[in-house]
């Protein structure tokens, strides 16, 4: 029989289809899979909003590959291992920037072109990489890679994209061990429909709309996470959150990011007494990792009685040129930051932790693997260096369909085994009265920002903990089924990330415990996971 732990409305006529390999997520991880899935069978990729809806739409400094003749991918693992602060598997880090190379001229073949000089690829350094490795789209690298895919996908035959269609949850056999496809939701039609694959890949991103401040857009609402943690995959590394520290100032969740490559051409920071300070906190100055920029920039608006800093881009030669995104974006807020300093604060960017896989995105369930953000195959330990997203999301991707032979050869899904009549194994009771999903969001992304933040501690983080499940308890349907999906899959997560962030009592790369503020080898050198038995 099939079952889900379903948290939506199955109607006795939800139409069934069926396909070789369903992809969940339309980012840079799901449709450079997709694409590779194409050659050996049929591929459902299913999107909740649109293909122009992804964070690889937004990514801007580039991605992280050691392609130039003076750089070797044992310089980029040796980077993204100090980045990482002792957690990275140095094996995935190993596959990661060894295999990199060959899928970024991959990616090149399918359209993604980058910026050249003098006949030879341009390459701009980002915090935390000991030289410049990263190709590059002025500032618009995901965007132009986010296109290239989208052509290649939507010629191809083999693949079918749903847009609008939400995943609700995963289907799997009695004891969940193995994953049979997804119910999933239109919010079109306002209809459920069940995909039946032999292969099911999670690439739905990940929890940046946990948090207040973020620089993700409103699709990042953990989904693919949640459905599998609900499935009983497992979840690892989710304390550690990347803030990034440079993102434009304003009051609304969704920010626009200044790339770091802006730092990495030269790009300085000020606080609101004039004075540049990153020398105060590291010796690396503005390209130090992430979380001691932001950690910082906390610092000097607590001590200046600001709500952001400065980034002085004034001394990067034609940078209106060199960025056009982030100058039009700025003067879009009446900055020309050719002529004046970049009010800038953190916000959330990316989930280190996320659904664990070994290093052909295996989750551990038969039939259910996972890639890109929304995994957490090791690569990023316990911080990401900049740029290995986009990298990720293709190294990872590819090594699931490199064994599809297998994956097909053995799942054959036998018509007769699909029952209708699915167990519902309900674990969230929406009371009749209560909060809406709306007021649960903004009180769920106040309470991530405030306590479970850039810096953390034991009272803050219970308190959180247990806002979080009275939240949860609290939260009714609403009128929209997807906000109330979304709202159960981020209250699920962020459980997630709080238990873990109260459990690792030191502070260790994107995660700072201000009651425990030292890295503590001794006791921490391990990963904090969670099943939902
Ligand atoms: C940036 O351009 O600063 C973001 C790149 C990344 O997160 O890797």
């Amino acid at each position: 029989m099939i079952t889900t732990r379903y948290i939506g409305e199955l109607e006795p006529d939800t139409p069934l289809f069926f396909t070789d390999f369903l992809i969940v997520g339309s980012g840079i991880a799901g449709l450079f899979t997709a694409l590779k899935a194409s050659e050996h069978g049929r591929v459902v990729v299913l999107t909740k909003k649109t293909l122009k809806d992804s964070n690889t739409g937004l990514a801007q400094g580039g991605i992280a590959a050691a392609v130039h003749e003076a750089d070797s991918p044992f310089l980029h693992l040796e980077d993204t291992l100090e980045a990482g602060a002792g957690l990275c598997d140095i094996a995935a880090v190993d596959v990661l920037v060894s295999e990199g190379p060959a899928r970024v001229r991959e990616l090149m073949e399918i359209g993604a072109s980058f910026d050249m000089k003098d006949g030879n690829i341009s390459f701009t350094r980002e915090g935390a990489h000991g030289r410049a490795r990263v190709l590059h789209s002025a500032d618009a690298t995901g965007e132009v890679i986010r296109v290239a895919l989208v052509n290649k996908c939507i010629g191809n035959s083999n693949i079918e994209i749903k847009e609008h269609h939400c995943l609700v949850d995963l289907l799997g056999n009695d004891d969940l061990r193995t994953c049979h496809g997804a119910l999933v939701y239109s919010s079109i039609t306002g209809r459920s429909s069940v995909y039946i694959a032999r292969c099911t890949i999670i690439a739905t991103g990940g929890a940046g709309q946990l948090y207040q401040n973020t620089t993700n857009p409103d699709i990042a609402t953990a989904d693919g996470m949640a459905a599998a943690f609900r499935m009983g995959a497992e979840l690892a590394d989710m304390e550690f959150i990347q803030f990034h520290p440079t993102v434009l100032f304003g009051y609304e969740t969704q920010r626009f990011l200044i790339s770091e490559s802006v730092r990495g051409e030269g790009g300085k920071l000020y606080n609101n007494r004039g004075e540049r300070f990153m020398g105060k906190y590291s010796s690396m100055l503005e390209l130090a990792p992430r979380d001691v920029v932001s950690r910082a920039i906390l610092n000097e608006c607590n001590t200046t009685g600001s709500e952001f800093v400065y980034l002085d881009m004034r001394d990067i030669p034609a940078a209106s040129t060199r960025f056009p995104n982030i100058y039009r974006n700025c003067l879009l807020h009446g900055i020309d930051l050719e002529k004046e300093m970049v009010p800038v604060s953190p916000g959330a960017h990316y989930t280190m932790g996320g659904i664990k896989t070994n290093t052909r995105g295996e989750t551990g369930i038969t039939g259910l693997y996972a890639c890109g953000e929304a995994a957490c195959t090791g690569v990023h330990g316990a911080n990401r260096l900049a740029s290995n997203s986009l990298l990720e999301g293709i190294v990872f991707g590819a090594r699931i369909v490199d064994n599809a032979g297998e994956i097909l050869y053995h799942r054959h899904i036998n018509k007769d085994e699909i029952h209708r009549n699915f167990d519902h194994n309900w674990l969230h009771h929406p009371p009749l009265e209560g909060v809406s999903p709306a007021d649960a969001k903004g009180e769920m992304q106040a309470t991530m920002w405030n306590e479970v933040g850039i810096i953390r501690e034991q009272t803050g983080l219970k308190k959180a903990g247990a806002k979080i499940e009275q939240l949860y308890r609290s939260l009714t349907r609403g009128d929209d089924p997807l906000t109330y999906m979304e709202m159960v899959n981020m209250l699920t997560v962020a459980r997630v990330v709080i238990q873990a962030a109260l459990w690792r009592r030191e502070s260790r790369g994107g995660h700072f415990r201000s009651d425990y503020p030292q890295r503590d080898d001794l006791n921490w050198m391990k990963h904090v996971s969670f099943v939902n038995l």
